[in-house]
């Protein structure tokens, strides 16, 4: 079975805009893995402008099943990552002023960069994952850096850019030959999933931002009856 992983990120982006507790990540991972999440991902940022550092500690000690950590790679997210000890460490481009991860990781060409961040990583028994675009060449890196998973990114895909289904056929079929474990995600809905996880040799999805949308929507109604019905009660 193709396995689910739930990004809880936006859920600690509402938390934030008020600077309180509520809502909390981590109680929303915990629900997520009762309605049969295969796992949580979280990207600390360098910005920390959702996730916090208190936040993973607490999804480590909290969640019975694996954490995969998406993080820049930099030499204090590698440290980060190496004191936490995610199942896996998905490492993805970070600029300071995008909205989201835009684009994927240019493993081709920060090759030497990446190596011994891949090397310490894989030393410390963390799964490495690189989020890269359907591209053999990004392929080619990642298996010559002995990545455990790619990732690949199906923005483009869920943007409606032409031929991009085409490519990530292609770029999952190629997985098999380079020993890579196939995952996809970014930007994926009700609407585009099935596409993806049709292809035979993605094992994995991450989803984030329609599912914590989606929330909002189908627990909308609940919410405000208990509101009504509270209110009423005090009268
Ligand atoms: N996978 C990776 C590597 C990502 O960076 C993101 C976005 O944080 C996702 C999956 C999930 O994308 P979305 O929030 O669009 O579902």
């Amino acid at each position: 079975m193709i396995r689910l992983g739930v990004n809880i990120d936006h859920v600690a982006t509402v938390r934030n805009a008020r600077g309180g507790e509520h809502p909390d990540p981590v109680a929303a991972a915990l629900l997520a893995i009762e309605a049969g999440a295969d796992g949580i991902t979280a990207h600390l940022r360098e910005d920390r402008r959702h996730i916090r550092d208190a936040d993973i500690d607490r999804l480590k000690a909290a969640i019975t099943k694996p954490l995969n950590l998406e993080m820049a790679a930099t030499e204090e997210m590698v440290a980060n990552a190496i004191r936490v000890r995610p199942h896996a460490a998905c490492i993805v481009p970070e600029r300071r002023a995008e909205v989201t991860t835009e684009g994927g990781l240019d493993a081709a060409g920060q090759i030497d960069a990446l190596r011994p961040m891949v090397t310490a990583l894989r030393a410390a028994g963390i799964r490495v994952s690189l989020f890269i675009d359907p591209d053999i060449r990004q392929l080619q890196a990642a298996a010559s850096l002995r990545a455990d998973i790619v990732e690949l990114h199906t923005g483009a895909y869920a943007e409606g850019k032409p031929n991009e289904l085409e490519r990530l056929r292609n770029a999952a079929a190629a997985t098999t030959g380079l020993g890579l474990e196939c995952h996809a995600g970014h930007g994926l809905t009700y609407a585009n999933v099935q596409a993806v996880a049709a292809f035979p040799e993605v094992v994995e999805l991450n989803i984030g931002h329609f599912i914590i949308g989606q929330a909002i929507m189908d627990g909308l109604t609940t919410v405000v009856h208990c509101f009504r019905t509270l209110i009423a009660e005090a009268r």
